[in-house]
């Protein structure tokens, strides 16, 4: 099978905040990233996706963009954007800009506009409405950041709606003018030469137009967060969603190089996968976040996985994701030993695999003392652990201060555990982590099975993960162990032959394998047969 890049390929977050200092304020710049593109080319990663760029009051760290077609000076300028676009080309390096269509900032010029006056001609690109009788909002729904989703204008009388702060008005990309702007700015950055697309809370871009209460939520689980109180069955993920998206890809199929369009969607899988559009005229990716959603346990994410593998239509192309700027990271929420077997599965699925930086290297959630914390949703929410800050910390270069990642003062506090989980010792250690994820990218890529060949499942039972990857040529089988007591993994139809070609430990190339397979705690392999 021919796979496009964005198939075959292994696409890696950039937080461009987090990633690396290169003028010394403290906050991690454009030039930066491209004076580490000769670490990324190492590690073996096909793409990046940089977090935003575009110039922005930084209310949401970048989420809240107040010009869609420029550079934040703290990030550097165009002309650092076009250089790190041509550095990386250089080294057979894509990279995907966060576009957020969703909301601007209440700084944009079209919001300071829209708001100046009921009748101005930018009015209704924001959503705006009469209060309700008693002189509350429009209607219950809650912002995903606490609280209610509209914010009065006492200058205007009138409510508008921001699914995020209140700094984020949204759009309403019911009005054609909006569509049009909007779009324009895709065509400035893909006119530059940018790969594709990740594309921010793109479910929420339609709402419901009689703007109908969310009912509650009778499942108490989901209610970590006052807005699962509700749900959002009217704010988000409405039909007419699906055209709009048809048309952002019709956009990016008229350029050459296959750029790729990526979707932030929260939704279970069935509701996911129709983010595919019909026939495939709708996003190449919408993101799959079950190995973030579920516990990590080996019967739930094998059963996940095997559902989503069966609900895929034909044309529509996997993907997976262990972590991102918003979630706690893998080796917290699974543990330094499990960090490893998880990242096995993620470059050994079938599907595009997404790593979020500094996974490579174990990184773990910093505890971020309150007087340092950075993020409007923490701080909004207090007391229930929802600030993303311990997930954004720099990333651990080296031994020097501050982990080298800045010789000023870092935005967010390093982790107090750099000294060994870091770029510089990692690439030493035959064992480390980075060391696995570097093996893990190089197989990946050498093999087509890996990359492109079918998936199946083979039974397994207790803590233990199985399936087969294969093509015409070869036949890989991927055995993990999710829990930490030794397990025995006898392959029941067949005999199994074969050898070890990668154990998370790193120790076992080359071992032969016959009829029964055993792995230690918290090891998986892969197991090259015939
Ligand atoms: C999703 C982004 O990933 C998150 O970081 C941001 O705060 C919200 N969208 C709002 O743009």
């Amino acid at each position: 099978m021919t796979t496009k890049w964005w198939q075959s390929g292994v696409i890696y977050q950039v937080y461009p905040r987090s990633f690396y200092d290169n003028d010394g304020d403290g906050v991690g710049d454009l030039n930066g990233i491209a004076a580490k593109l000769p670490y990324l080319e190492a590690l073996g990663v096909d793409a990046i996706w940089i977090s935003p760029i575009f110039p922005s009051p930084m209310a949401d760290f970048g989420y809240d963009v107040s010009n869609y077609t420029g550079v934040d000076p703290i990030f550097g300028t165009l002309d650092d954007f076009r250089a790190l676009l041509a550095g990386a080309h250089g080294r057979g390096i894509r990279v995907i800009l966060d576009y957020v269509p969703n909301h601007s900032s209440s700084e944009h010029p079209w919001f300071i506009e829209s708001r100046s006056s009921r009748v101005n001609d930018k009015r209704d690109w924001y959503i705006w409405r009469d209060p309700a009788p008693d002189g509350g909002p429009p209607n219950n729904w809650r912002s995903v950041f606490g609280g209610s989703a509209w914010t009065l204008d006492p200058a205007t009388g009138q409510y508008y709606y921001h699914a995020f702060l209140n700094e984020q008005p949204d759009l309403n990309w019911r009005k054609p003018a909006v569509r049009e702007a909007m779009f324009d700015a895709l065509r400035f950055w893909l006119d530059l030469g940018v790969d594709g697309f990740r594309i921010d809370v793109i479910w929420h871009l339609m709402k419901d137009q009689e703007l109908r209460n969310n009912p509650p939520n009778q499942e108490p689980r989901r209610a970590k967060s006052p807005y699962y109180e509700l749900l959002p069955i009217y704010s988000c993920d409405q039909p007419e969603i699906h055209e709009l998206i048809a048309a952002m890809r019709a956009l990016a199929d008229g350029y050459d190089g296959d750029r790729v369009l990526i979707g932030e969607i929260y939704l279970p899988i069935d509701k996911l996968i129709t983010y595919y559009g019909p026939e495939g005229e709708g996003i190449h990716l919408p993101y799959n976040f079950q190995l973030i959603r579920l516990p990590w346990e080996a019967r739930t994410i094998a059963a996940a996985v095997d559902a989503y593998e069966a609900l895929l239509p034909d044309f529509a192309w996997p993907n997976w994701v262990l972590g991102n700027h918003d979630k706690p990271r893998i080796a917290s929420r699974a543990g330094a030993a499990q960090a490893r077997v998880a990242a096995m599965l993620l470059i050994t699925l079938r599907g595009t695999p997404t790593i979020y930086y500094g996974d490579e290297l174990g990184m773990r959630d910093v505890p971020i003392p309150p007087e340092l914390e950075q993020d409007p949703f923490g701080k909004n929410v207090p007391g229930r652990g929802l600030g993303r800050d311990p997930v954004r910390t720099p990333m651990q270069w080296s031994n020097a201060a501050h982990a080298g990642f800045t010789t000023a003062t870092p935005w967010l506090p390093v982790a107090d555990d750099y000294r060994t989980f870091n770029v510089e010792s990692e690439e030493s250690d035959p064992a480390s982590m980075l060391t696995l994820l570097r093996r893990l990218l190089a197989l990946r890529r050498e093999q087509p099975a890996l990359h492109a060949g079918a998936y199946s499942s083979v039974a397994a039972s207790g803590d233990v993960v199985a399936y087969v990857r294969k093509d015409e040529s070869s036949l890989f089988l991927i055995v993990l162990n999710l829990g930490p007591a030794p397990a025995v993994f006898d392959l029941p139809s067949r005999e199994l032959h074969g050898r070890i070609v990668l154990s998370t430990f790193l120790d076992r190339d080359g071992e032969a394998v016959n009829d029964a397979l055993s792995l230690r705690g918290d090891e998986g392999v892969i197991v090259r047969l015939g």
